[in-house]
C-alpha cells in the first residue's frame, strides 16, 4: 500500500502552443519561466483554455447576474462568490444589481440539477472573459459552481487594479468521483472545521466528501434508535442529526456529495461499548485509545446483528441522501471469530472454510440490507468478493492491482492507494499516481470506464482540529487536479507553482493550513525572544515528520488518542517548502557546473544561517521542553550547514576533498540523515550532492564559481 505508480510525464503540445500564444498576447500572464508555465494559477487545469486579448477589470462596480434556470442555491452561490471576491480583492462589492444587461459576469444555467446529486452528473461549464465582460454557461447549477471557482482563480492583482485575463474556457472533469475522506473517529473533527474543508474542496472542484464516521476509537453520529452508540461510544464527541443534515446541505450547496462510512465488521470497538451483544467476543468493551488493528469484530453468525444493522442503516439512510453508502470492510484480523466456539461451529455447519469466507458471508448480508434501503455499497478492497452485487464500488487502498482486477470483473472502483494524505508524501508523489496508471493502463476501454476516479484519505491518528487543515492542504489540490484534469497534465514544477497560489487563496476561505503553524510554534516557543522564535522557525521550516507508518514505530511511548499533538512533529507541515526550494537551488547550482555565483551566494547565506542558528536555538531549548526535544536536530542542521560551507569553499578553491575529508563529512551527513524525534532533516540529500560534487571524483572542483 505504500507504492506509487509513476505516471509518464507527457507534455501537452496543445497546451504548449496555447501557452506561447498566451504569453505573446496577455498582459496579465505571470512571468514566463519556460514552456511548461501554465496559464495563470488555475488549479485544477481546465480541459481547454484559449487565451484572448486584454483583461477584464474587476473593480468595486463588479456585479453578477443570472439568466435561465434560477434557484436559491444559485443565489447563495452568488453571495459566496462575492464574499470570496471581496476577500481576494478587499473591494466592497454590493450584493444588489443583478441586472443581466448591466452585469460584469452573466451566468446562464439551462436547467436544474438532480434533486440529489448523482454520480456522473454534468459538471461542465464554459467561461468566456473579454475586456468588457464575462459569460459563464452551464447546463445545471453544479457546472455553474465549478465555473465560478475558475473565474475567482483568474482574478489577480495587476498594475492597474484587479483583473481577470481574457480567455475562453471549456471545461469538464476527467473523473466523475473526486473525493476527500476525513476520518473523524480517531480524532473528532468539529463541524466548522469540516465546513471549511468543504469550501476548500469546492475551490478545487472536488465532489465527494467521504465521512469516515465510526471506528474503534469513536462512533460519531447521533442514533435515536440506538442511542448508546453515540452516548457510550464517543466521549460526547459526535454530530447530532441536525448537524449531519446541516453539513449535507452545506455540501449540496457546493456541489459535493456526502458518502457516509460505517466501518464494519472490524474497526468497530466503539459500537460494542453500548451494544456488546453485536460483538464476537465476550467483552466488556471500552473505547479504544490506541492506534492499530484490533480484535473486536461484529458477530456475523448472529441474526440479531443483521436486525440491528437493518434498523441502523434504515435510520442512517434518512440522514444521508447520497445513493452510495460505505460499509468499510477493511482489516478484520479474525481473532475474535477464532476464539468463539459458536462462530467456529457456524463456519463448519455453513461450510465456510476461512475467516475470509466468513467475512464474505457477512458482507453479502450487509449488502442486502443496504440494497433494501435503496442504496449502493462502497467498501474497501476487502469487500471485493465473488458474487458481490455488480453495483458496488470498490475503494482500492492496498494497491492499484485490486482496482484493475475489479474492473476486469465488471466492478466500479475508485483509487485511494497513493492518495493517503496521512503518509506524509510530497504533493509531487501523490500527483504522479493516476487512477489509470499501473495495471489499469492495460484495461480495455470498457473496463476503464468502470474506474470512477479517486479519493484522498485523511486518517486522523495524528491530526486534530488544530492541524488537520495543514495535513490536507495544499497537497490535496494536487490530487484534485489529478482527478479533474487531463492525464497528460503532469508537470510537477507547474503544479507546485499553482499550489503556492491556491495555498494563499484557500486561507481566504477560512482554512488555517498556514496560520496554524505560527500558533503551534508559538506554543512551543513560549515567551521566547524574537531571535529564539526565529531560530525555532528556521529549524522547523526544514524538517518533516517521518513518512508512511514509521511514526508509530519510532515513538518514545505508545501514542494514543490522549497523546497531545503539540510537538514539533505535529506542528511542521508534512511537506517542507523550504526544504524543496533548497534542493532546487542546489540542483540549479550543480546543473550550472557550480559557476552560478548568485546561487553560490544564496547557498552560502543559507549555510551560514544554519550554522549560526544552533546557539540561539539552544538558549530556547533551555526554556521549553517542546523545543528541547529537537535540540539534536538543531545540532545536525548546524553540522550540515558547516558541511555545505566547506563544500562551497572546496569548489571555490578548486581544492577537492581528500578521501579522509570526504569520509568525515559523510559521517556527519549520515548522522544528520537519521530520523530523530520522528523528524527528517530535509536538506541532507542535497547537501550530500554538494559534498560529492566537491570531492576528487566530483564534477565541480575544477570550476570556480
Ligand atoms: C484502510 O486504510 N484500512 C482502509
Amino acid at each position: 500500500m505504500k507504492s506509487a505508480t509513476l505516471g509518464l510525464p507527457l507534455f501537452g503540445n496543445i497546451l504548449g502552443i496555447l501557452l506561447t500564444l498566451m504569453l505573446a498576447t496577455i498582459a496579465l500572464a505571470p512571468p514566463a519561466t519556460g514552456q511548461s508555465q501554465p496559464p495563470w494559477n488555475l488549479i485544477p487545469q481546465p480541459a481547454n483554455v484559449k487565451p484572448g486579448s486584454g483583461a477584464l477589470p474587476v473593480g468595486a462596480n463588479f456585479t453578477i447576474a443570472f439568466t435561465g434556470h434560477t434557484e436559491s442555491r444559485l443565489d447563495r452561490a452568488a453571495d459566496r462568490f462575492l464574499i470570496q471576491l471581496h476577500r481576494q480583492t478587499g473591494l466592497l462589492l454590493p450584493k444588489s444589481a443583478r441586472d443581466a444587461a448591466q452585469a460584469t459576469l452573466v451566468v446562464h444555467t439551462d436547467h436544474a440539477s438532480k434533486e440529489i446529486q448523482e454520480l456522473g452528473e454534468d459538471e461542465s461549464y464554459s467561461l468566456e472573459v473579454t475586456a468588457t465582460g464575462a459569460k459563464l454557461n452551464a447546463a445545471n447549477p453544479t457546472g455553474v459552481l465549478r465555473g465560478l471557482q475558475t473565474f475567482l482563480q483568474l482574478v489577480e492583482v495587476s498594475p492597474n487594479g484587479f483583473a481577470a485575463p481574457a480567455v475562453t474556457i471549456q471545461d469538464q472533469p476527467r473523473f466523475a468521483w473526486r473525493g476527500l475522506m476525513i476520518d473523524v473517529s480517531r480524532h473528532f473533527i468539529p463541524l466548522d472545521v469540516l465546513k471549511r474543508n468543504l469550501d476548500g474542496m469546492e475551490a478545487v472542484k472536488m465532489n465527494v466528501f467521504h465521512w469516515h464516521l465510526s471506528e474503534n476509537q469513536g462512533f460519531r453520529v447521533e442514533s435515536r434508535k440506538f442511542p448508546k452508540l453515540h452516548e457510550l461510544g464517543s466521549d460526547g464527541l459526535y454530530y447530532t442529526q441536525d448537524e449531519i443534515r446541516e453539513l449535507v446541505a452545506y455540501a449540496r450547496d457546493r456541489g459535493i456529495r456526502v458518502v457516509p462510512e460505517f466501518d464494519m465488521p472490524g474497526h468497530s470497538t466503539a459500537w460494542f461499548v453500548g451494544y456488546p451483544e453485536l460483538a464476537s467476543g465476550s467483552g466488556p468493551y471500552s473505547i479504544e485509545r490506541k492506534w492499530g488493528i484490533f480484535d473486536p469484530a461484529m458477530d456475523p453468525t448472529n441474526e440479531k446483528t443483521y436486525k440491528f444493522l437493518d434498523d441502523l442503516v434504515g435510520e442512517m439512510v434518512k440522514l444521508f441522501p447520497d445513493h452510495y453508502f460505505h460499509i468499510g470492510g477493511d482489516e478484520v484480523n479474525g481473532k475474535e471469530w477464532d476464539a468463539n466456539p459458536k462462530i467456529q461451529e457456524f463456519k463448519k455447519s455453513h461450510n465456510l472454510k476461512t475467516n475470509e469466507e466468513l467475512q464474505v458471508y457477512f458482507s453479502q448480508g450487509l449488502q442486502k440490507i443496504v440494497t433494501k434501503h435503496g442504496k449502493s455499497v462502497v467498501g474497501w478492497d476487502e469487500v471485493f468478493i465473488p458474487g458481490a452485487p455488480k453495483d458496488i464500488v470498490i475503494q482500492s487502498w492496498r494497491g492499484q492491482q485490486s482496482l484493475a482486477a475489479a474492473a476486469q470483473q465488471g466492478y466500479h472502483g475508485i483509487l485511494s492507494n497513493g492518495y493517503y494524505l496521512d503518509l506524509g508524501w510530497s504533493a509531487a508523489r501523490h500527483y504522479a499516481v493516476d487512477p489509470m496508471g499501473g495495471p489499469a493502463a492495460n484495461l480495455t476501454d470498457d473496463q476503464k470506464k468502470l474506474i470512477l476516479g479517486g479519493e484522498s484519505c485523511m486518517w486522523s491518528e495524528y491530526v486534530n482540529a488544530e492541524n488537520v487543515d495543514s495535513r490536507i492542504w495544499p497537497r490535496n489540490a494536487a490530487i484534485a487536479e489529478r482527478l479533474w484534469s487531463a492525464q497528460s497534465t503532469t508537470d510537477a514544477a507547474s503544479m507546485y507553482a499553482r499550489l503556492d497560489a491556491i495555498g494563499a487563496r484557500l486561507e481566504w476561505l477560512g482554512l488555517t493550513h498556514r496560520t496554524y503553524y505560527h500558533k503551534m510554534l508559538q506554543r512551543i516557543a513560549g515567551p521566547a525572544t524574537p531571535e529564539e522564535f526565529s531560530a525555532l522557525r528556521t529549524l522547523a521550516n526544514v524538517v518533516e515528520p517521518v513518512k508512511d507508518y514509521s511514526r508509530e514505530k519510532t515513538a518514545a511511548a505508545e501514542p494514543t488518542s490522549q497523546t497531545p499533538l503539540n510537538r514539533v512533529v505535529d506542528a511542521v507541515p508534512l511537506e517542507s517548502d523550504s526544504g524543496r526550494h533548497f534542493s532546487e537551488l542546489v540542483d540549479k547550482f550543480l546543473a550550472g557546473t557550480c559557476r552560478d555565483s548568485a546561487a553560490a551566494n544564496q547557498l552560502r547565506r543559507q549555510f551560514t544561517l544554519w550554522t549560526q542558528n544552533d546557539a540561539t536555538f539552544v538558549s530556547l531549548a533551555q526554556k521549553s521542553f517542546l523545543a528541547n526535544e529537537v535540540v539534536a536536530t538543531s545540532r545536525d542542521l548546524a553540522a550540515i550547514g558547516n558541511a555545505g560551507l566547506r563544500a562551497l569553499d572546496a569548489i571555490a578553491a578548486s581544492a577537492p576533498f581528500s578521501t579522509d575529508q570526504l569520509t568525515q563529512l559523510n559521517a556527519v551527513l549520515a548522522e544528520a540523515g537519521k530520523p530523530k524525534t520522528q523528524l527528517l532533516l530535509m536538506p541532507v540529500p542535497a547537501v550530500r550532492k554538494l559534498v560529492d560534487a566537491a570531492s576528487q571524483s566530483g564534477t565541480c572542483t575544477a570550476a570556480k564559481p
